[in-house]
C-alpha cells in the first residue's frame, strides 16, 4: 500500500527542518483574519459602506475579535489585502493609503488595532503592481519596508503579480532584507513558490530562510472543489514541501473559508481539521459580524487549535488512501499523533472505517488513549494494536483525532495501582 511508502516519511525524513528567518516571529502557525475571500476588491463605500474595503472595516474587525471571543482563541492578525492604497505614490514615492476610504491613515488605524491588543497586516506585491493593478514594490523595497514599519505594521503579505519570474527569489529575497533593516519584526507572508511552480521546482532552503509562510498553490473560493484541489495539491507535492515546514516558517494552503456560503457543516469541519493536520498558518476570510453560531464553535475549537499550534512545530502527510477515505496523520509533542480520516464518497451517508488501518496505528502497541475532536467530542478510551474500533464520517466530513502511546511502565504502573485498590478494597 501507498500508505507504508509514506511511513517512512513520518518517521524517517523528518529531520530538522533548515534554518528560519531569523526575526522571532511565527514560531507556531499564524492565526487571524484576512479580508481577501469574503470582501475582495468591493472599494465603493457609498453604495455599500459596511463592506467597502475602509478603515471602518478592520476597526470593527477589531471590535468583534475581541467581542467575541476570536482574541482569546488565537485568532491574532487583522490583515488588509489588495485594493488599499491610493493609485499613486506621494511626493516622496511612499504608498499611501487611498485618502477617501482612509482617512485616517494607517498608522492611525495599526494604533487603533494594537490599542485591542490585536496585530495589523498590509499587503504588497514584488512586482510593477499589485494583482488589482495598484502601485507595486519593484524598485521601492526599501522604501515601502521603512513605510510599513513607521506606520508600526506588524505583517506584510506579499504578493508575486507583474514580476518577471527569472527574478521572483531576488525580488523576495531583497523585501526580507528590507524588512529586516527596518529592526521592526514584520511577519513576512510570500508568494513566492505559487508564483515559480509553473516555471520551475522552488528552493524551498531558500524559501525558508526568507519567508515566515509561504503560498504553493491557487488561491482558495468558497467551495468544496476549491478545498479539495488544495487538499490534493498539497498531498501529492508533500515530499516536496512538507519538509520545509517548522517552527518559523510554514506552507501557507490559502484562507480559512468557514463560516461563509459555500462549505456545508461536514465540509467546513473538514477544511478545519485539514488545516490543522498542515499545520497551516490560520487566517480566516469571512465576516465575524455575522456569523453562523456552529461555524464560530468550529473556528474557535480549543482542541482542534491545540493541534494547530503543537509546539513540535511539523506538519502532517497524507498517509493512505483507501476505500474512498483519505487518511492524513500529525506527528505532536510527547510522541501524539492526530489523525483525520475524510469520507470522499460523495454520495451517501455516514461511512465506518476501522481505524487500525490508519498506518501509524502502531503507536498503539502496546496500548494507547484516544480521543475523538470531530465530528464530536468522544473519550474512545484505551486501544490496543488489534482493536475493533470503528470511527465514522460524513460525506466530504471528517474523523478528527489525537492518540496518545501508552507505555508499558505506564501499563505496569495502572497495574500496580490496578492491584493495590483490589488488596484494600478486599480488606
Ligand atoms: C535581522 O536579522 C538578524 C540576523 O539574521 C537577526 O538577528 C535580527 O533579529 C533580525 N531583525 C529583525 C528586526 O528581524
Ligand atoms: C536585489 O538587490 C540586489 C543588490 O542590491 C540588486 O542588484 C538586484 O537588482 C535586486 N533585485 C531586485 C529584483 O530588486
Ligand atoms: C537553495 O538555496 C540554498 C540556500 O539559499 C542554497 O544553499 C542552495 O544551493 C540552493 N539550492 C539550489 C539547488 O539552488
Ligand atoms: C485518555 O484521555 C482522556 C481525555 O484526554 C483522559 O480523560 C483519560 O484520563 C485518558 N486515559 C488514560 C488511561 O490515559
Amino acid at each position: 500500500m501507498r500508505g507504508a511508502v509514506v511511513l517512512l516519511g513520518l518517521v524517517g525524513f523528518i529531520g530538522p527542518a533548515a534554518e528560519a528567518l531569523d526575526n522571532g516571529l511565527a514560531l507556531r502557525p499564524t492565526m487571524g483574519w484576512l479580508h481577501w475571500e469574503r470582501f475582495m476588491c468591493q472599494i465603493d463605500c457609498d453604495r455599500d459602506p459596511d463592506n467597502c474595503i475602509s478603515e471602518r472595516l478592520y476597526m470593527q474587525m477589531a471590535d468583534v475579535m475581541v467581542k467575541e471571543g476570536w482574541k482569546e482563541a488565537g485568532y491574532e492578525y487583522v490583515c488588509i489585502d489588495d485594493c488599499w492604497p491610493s493609485r499613486q505614490r506621494d511626493a516622496q514615492g511612499r504608498l499611501q493609503a487611498d485618502p477617501k476610504r482612509f482617512p485616517g491613515g494607517i498608522k492611525k488605524l495599526a494604533d487603533y488595532i494594537h490599542s485591542k491588543g490585536l496585530k495589523l497586516g498590509i499587503y504588497a506585491d514584488v512586482g510593477k503592481k499589485t494583482c488589482a493593478g495598484y502601485p507595486g514594490s519593484l524598485g521601492y523595497y526599501e522604501t515601502d519596508a521603512q513605510t510599513f514599519a513607521d506606520w508600526t505594521v506588524d505583517l506584510l503579505k506579499f504578493d508575486g503579480c507583474y514580476m518577471d519570474w527569472t527574478l521572483l527569489g531576488e525580488g523576495y529575497m531583497n523585501m526580507s532584507k528590507a524588512l529586516n533593516k527596518t529592526g521592526r519584526s514584520i511577519l513576512y507572508s510570500c508568494e513566492w513558490p505559487l508564483y515559480e511552480w509553473p516555471f520551475k521546482q522552488p528552493n524551498y532552503t531558500a524559501i525558508r530562510e526568507t519567508c515566515n509562510h509561504w503560498r504553493n498553490f491557487n488561491d482558495v473560493y468558497d467551495s468544496w472543489s476549491s478545498v479539495k484541489s488544495i487538499l490534493d495539491w498539497t498531498a501529492s507535492h508533500q515530499d516536496v514541501i512538507v519538509p520545509s515546514a517548522g517552527s518559523g516558517g510554514w506552507n501557507d494552503p490559502d484562507m480559512l473559508v468557514i463560516g461563509n456560503f459555500g462549505l456545508s457543516h461536514d465540509q467546513q469541519e473538514s477544511q478545519m481539521a485539514l488545516w490543522a493536520i498542515m499545520a497551516a498558518p490560520l487566517l480566516m476570510s469571512n465576516d465575524p459580524r455575522d456569523i453562523c453560531p456552529r461555524s464560530k464553535e468550529l473556528l474557535q475549537n480549543r482542541r482542534i487549535i491545540d493541534i494547530s499550534q503543537d509546539p513540535l512545530g511539523k506538519q502532517g502527510y497524507r498517509t493512505a488512501k483507501v476505500d474512498s477515505f483519505e487518511v492524513w496523520e500529525r506527528p505532536l509533542s510527547q510522541n501524539r499523533l492526530a489523525i483525520a480520516v475524510m469520507n470522499q464518497q460523495e454520495i451517501g451517508g455516514a461511512r465506518g472505517f476501522v481505524i487500525r488501518a490508519v498506518p501509524g496505528w502502531k503507536i498503539c502497541d502496546p496500548l494507547c488513549n484516544v480521543t475523538q475532536i470531530l465530528p464530536q467530542y468522544k473519550e474512545l478510551g484505551v486501544q490496543t494494536p488489534k482493536s475493533k474500533l470503528v470511527i465514522s464520517a460524513n460525506p466530504s466530513g471528517t474523523a478528527l483525532l489525537t492518540v496518545t502511546p501508552i507505555s508499558s511502565n505506564f501499563r505496569r504502573m495502572l497495574y500496580r495501582q490496578e492491584a493495590i485498590k483490589q488488596k484494600y478494597t478486599n480488606l
